[in-house]
């Protein structure tokens, strides 16, 4: 108990450092006053990321959903065109990158053999890269022409979690910086920015106040089901993906992670009281492409509803309507489009933990798994 401080198991002790971790990840790089973004550990010149051409994302696991929001970050903000790749598959399919071009590789633990064998092949082939990691010194941080550490604290286990929420605050970071370089933003409007990106650790804790035991309750109901569907749209898929992957490897549930809108090209067929979903349908108000798509969520879930299913919806605090749709709503505090990742994962994390101990299975162990993947 006395290094899990006071909680049960590892998970559920990292899924409560996340705002702290956060906290470290973000405020030592940021000034509100002067409405900067400073990132001095990029090591790759102003006037390089000024030109850059491209950017490739490759990461493995949790850590490519991190780069999948990060892609979303990245061309909304900055404008740059930006693919992201499984790791394991990179080094294989002859990718077509070179010189003007930045690889970015997302790992935790910074010793995943696909992701550090990506960016050698990266390198190889002229183009820049910069590591993201949780440990310092690690093999892909060596290797790198600059380093973004997240500063979540170790992760022990299996499941990563707050890893992943600080992968995509660095992401929502590196976006912010790239722009300011390449003088995409006014002051007011990176202060802004910045002001956003402080306010979520203190959202993501009042978020830990309520979500623990609305999840508990939902595992209570769920917990034998064999299937799940966890739906998003655009930056709010590879938020589904991870609900999904946390559910598999931690309780051995079948769950797949689906864009919303795909649902009607082949899954829909499977769609009935037996196969419960879990739709990510929280809400910007303030930006009109957000509301459009929350609208073509709403109109999903009653074409959902009409099949019989049972909806778990994860929607925006203050939301009248959905509550009225789906079977079981939680609600996540309101937050810009772009980061509200950060604190939908959260309830889905707490969703796989529960099930995964009504179910009495090892959740800091799973069967067949490591932290770390070193060997292919
Ligand atoms: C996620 O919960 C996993 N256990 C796994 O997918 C992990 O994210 C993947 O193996 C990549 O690890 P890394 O971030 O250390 O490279």
């Amino acid at each position: 108990m006395a290094d899990k401080g006071g909680f049960p198991h590892y998970m559920l002790k990292e899924i409560f450092e996340q705002p702290q971790g956060l906290r470290d990840t973000i405020a030592p790089r940021v000034s509100l006053e002067e409405a900067v973004v400073r990132l001095d550990e990029v090591r790759i010149s102003t006037d390089e990321l000024r030109a850059l051409r491209r950017i490739n994302i490759v990461a493995s696991g949790t850590s490519r959903h991190a780069g999948m929001a990060g892609q979303y970050m990245i061309q909304d903000l900055v404008n740059i065109p930006v693919d992201v790749d499984y790791a394991s598959e990179f080094e294989y399919r002859n990718p077509l990158i070179g010189p003007g071009e930045l690889t970015i590789v997302i790992t935790q633990s910074g010793e995943t053999a696909d992701t550090t064998a990506a960016q050698r092949e990266a390198k190889a082939k002229g183009s820049r890269t910069i590591a993201i990691s949780n440990v310092v010194d690690s093999t892909i941080a060596r290797e790198a022409d600059g380093v973004l550490y997240t500063h979540a604290g170790p992760e022990i286990s299996i499941a990563s979690t707050k890893a992943f929420t600080a992968q995509m605050a660095v992401l929502y970071l590196f976006a912010l910086y790239l722009g300011q370089v390449r003088g995409k933003f006014a002051k007011e409007q990176r202060r802004q920015y910045i002001r956003e990106l402080l306010d979520l650790p203190g959202k993501m804790e009042a978020l830990l106040k309520t979500a623990p035991s609305a999840c508990e309750q939902l595992a209570e109901k769920y917990y034998k089901v064999q299937d799940f569907l966890f739906m998003g749209r655009a930056i709010h898929y590879p938020v589904a993906m991870d609900g999904a992957l946390k559910l598999k490897e931690v309780s051995y549930i079948h769950a797949e992670g689906y864009p919303t809108g795909e649902t009607k090209h082949g899954p829909n067929a499977m769609i009935d009281e037996n196969l419960p979903l879990v739709i990510i349908a929280t809400c910007d108000r303030e930006d009109s492409e957000s509301v459009l798509r929350y609208e073509k969520n709403l109109a999903n879930i009653r074409g959902f509803k009409q099949q019989s299913a049972r909806v778990i919806a994860i929607a925006s605090e203050g939301d009248e309507e959905l509550p009225r749709l789906a079977d079981h709503t939680i609600f996540v505090p309101r937050a810009t489009e772009l980061l509200l990742p950060i604190l939908e994962i959260v309830p889905l994390q707490l969703f796989a933990y529960y099930m995964t101990v009504k179910k009495g299975l090892d959740v800091d162990r799973p069967r067949n798994l490591v932290k770390s993947v070193t060997l292919e």
